[in-house]
C-alpha cells in the first residue's frame, strides 16, 4: 500500500469531527477551545450536528442568533440581498445603511451610527471618539475608566480597557490612559474620575464577567460625573443590548433613563452576519471629522438589509423575551431549591447566568451529551442566551436536561466533596 493510500484510509475510518479536528489542529492557529461536534444546520431553536443529532441551542451562537436558526424572514433577506448586490464598499451610498441608522436613533434615543464588523470594533471607533473629545479639551484629557471584572473585546484599545487579567497580560503594554475601578463602588468612581478623565465605559450587564448587573444608581453618578468633567459615557451592549433583556437596549431598564453619549452593540444585529454600530450623541458624534474612521466592510448592504428585517421582528418581540426570561428564572429558581451546589440566578430577560460552587465545564460538557448547548462563563457561570423566539417549550426541555445534568453533578460531589 502506498503512502496516500494509508493516509486516505486512515481518513476514512476516522469520523467527521476526528478529521476536521485534525485539520484544524494542523492548519489553525490554537487559540479555540471547542467542544467535541461539528454543527451542520439549524432550525428556529434548534441545530443539528452532521451525524443528525439535535440540540436544543440555548447559547446561540454567543447570543448572536437571536431569531434561531433559518428564520424564513432572515432567510428571504439574505437570498433576495445576496441576488442584488453583496457588498458596496462606503465609496457609494447604497439603501440601508440610512433607514438602519434613522431606525437605531429612534430606538436608542441616541443620533449618529457608524457601522463596523464586530463588537470589538465598535469599541475601537468609540475608543478613538473618547480620545479624540478629550484631546480636543487638553492634551493630557487621556484617561478612560473601566471597570473591573469587564469584557470589550479582543483587538488593542478594547483590551485596554478590558478590566481582566488574563486576557490583557500577555500583550502589555497596551493603550496608555486606562484606569480602572471596582463595578458598582460609587466612592470609588468618584474618586478615579477627574478632569483627565475623557471617557467612562461600561457594559450594563457584564456578559463574560459572569452575568453581572449595573446598578441604575452607579450608572447614574457615571452621567453625572461625565457630565462634570466633560468626559463621554459609553455603553458597551454588545452582549446585553438588541433586545436580549427585554428593551431594545440595556440601559433603558434604568428610570428615568440614564442615557450614554456613545453605545456600541454587535452581535444580533443582523441575525449572524457580522455587524457592530456606534451610535452616538450629537456632541460625541462632533469626536470624529471627515477621514478619520473607516471601514471597508462596515454598513455592507446585506448585514444593513438583514438588520432592517431583524429590527422589524424584534419590536413585537420584547414583551416576550421578557415574559421567557422571567419563566426560564423561576424555573431556575426551583431548581436552586433542589441543589445546593446553585448559588445564585442572575441576570435579564433572556441573558442568565447560574452561578455554581464549582468550574462549570464539565456541566457544558453533560449538557450537550443530552441534546442542550449553553456554556460557562467567568468559570463557575452557567450561561444562556436563549434564542428571542424560545417558548415556554423549549424552556421547560432545557429545565428537563438540565435537572439530569444537576443529578449527575450531585453524585460526584458526593464522591468528590468540593
Ligand atoms: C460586552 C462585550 N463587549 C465586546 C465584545 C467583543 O465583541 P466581538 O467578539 O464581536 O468582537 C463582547 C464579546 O463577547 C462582549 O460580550
Amino acid at each position: 500500500m502506498n503512502c496516500m493510500g494509508t493516509v486516505s484510509a486512515v481518513q476514512e475510518d476516522a469520523g467527521i469531527l476526528d478529521r476536521i479536528r485534525q485539520l484544524e489542529s494542523e492548519y489553525l492557529l490554537q487559540n479555540y477551545a471547542r467542544y467535541p461536534i461539528v454543527l451542520q444546520r439549524g432550525k428556529g431553536c434548534y441545530a443539528y450536528d452532521v451525524s443528525g443529532k439535535r440540540y436544543l441551542d440555548f447559547i446561540a451562537g454567543i447570543g448572536v442568533n437571536a431569531l434561531g436558526h433559518a428564520h424564513p424572514r432572515i432567510v428571504k433577506a439574505v437570498r433576495s440581498q445576496a441576488a442584488l448586490i453583496l457588498h458596496t464598499s462606503n465609496l457609494y451610498y447604497h439603501e440601508y445603511q440610512g433607514p438602519l441608522a434613522q431606525r437605531l436613533a429612534r430606538i436608542s434615543g441616541l443620533h449618529r451610527t457608524f457601522f463596523s464588523n464586530s463588537g470589538t470594533e465598535a469599541m475601537e471607533g468609540a475608543l478613538k471618539m473618547v480620545r479624540s473629545h478629550g484631546r480636543k479639551i487638553s492634551a493630557d484629557k487621556i484617561e478612560i475608566i473601566a471597570l473591573h471584572n469587564s469584557f470589550h473585546g479582543r483587538t488593542f484599545g478594547a483590551l485596554s480597557i478590558t478590566g481582566q487579567e488574563k486576557y490583557r497580560r500577555d500583550f502589555e503594554p497596551l493603550l496608555a490612559g486606562a484606569r480602572f475601578t471596582a463595578a458598582n463602588d460609587i466612592s470609588a468612581l468618584e474618586q478615579i474620575v477627574t478632569e483627565r478623565t475623557a471617557g467612562i465605559v461600561i457594559e450594563w450587564i457584564q456578559g463574560e464577567g459572569g452575568i453581572c448587573p449595573i446598578s441604575t444608581e452607579f450608572a447614574r453618578k457615571a452621567r453625572e460625573l461625565a457630565d462634570r468633567y466633560d468626559a463621554l459615557l459609553v455603553f458597551d451592549e454588545i452582549q446585553c443590548g438588541v433586545g436580549r433583556v427585554g428593551k431594545h437596549f440595556a440601559y433603558q431598564l434604568s428610570e428615568p433613563i440614564v442615557l450614554p453619549d456613545i453605545m456600541v452593540a454587535a452581535k444580533p444585529l443582523a441575525c449572524g452576519i457580522p455587524m457592530g454600530v456606534i451610535v452616538a450623541n450629537e456632541r460625541a458624534a462632533q469626536s470624529i471629522g471627515s477621514g478619520m474612521h473607516g471601514s471597508t466592510f462596515g454598513g455592507g448592504p446585506l448585514a444593513c438589509r438583514v438588520a432592517i428585517e431583524f429590527m422589524d421582528i424584534l419590536d413585537p418581540l420584547l414583551p416576550h423575551i421578557d415574559k421567557m426570561g422571567c419563566y426560564f428564572r423561576a424555573k431556575l429558581q426551583e431548581l436552586q431549591k433542589q441543589f445546593a451546589f446553585i448559588r445564585e440566578v442572575r441576570g435579564q430577560g433572556l441573558m442568565i447566568g447560574v452561578e455554581l460552587s464549582f468550574p462549570g465545564k464539565q456541566l457544558v460538557l453533560d449538557a450537550m451529551e443530552q441534546g442542550l448547548l449553553i456554556n460557562s462563563t467567568h468559570e463557575t457561570v452557567l450561561r444562556f442566551l436563549p434564542p428571542y423566539i424560545t417558548t415556554e417549550k423549549e424552556i421547560d426541555r432545557a429545565i428537563r436536561i438540565l435537572k439530569r445534568v444537576f443529578k449527575l453533578a450531585a453524585k460526584r460531589a458526593d464522591v468528590h466533596p468540593n
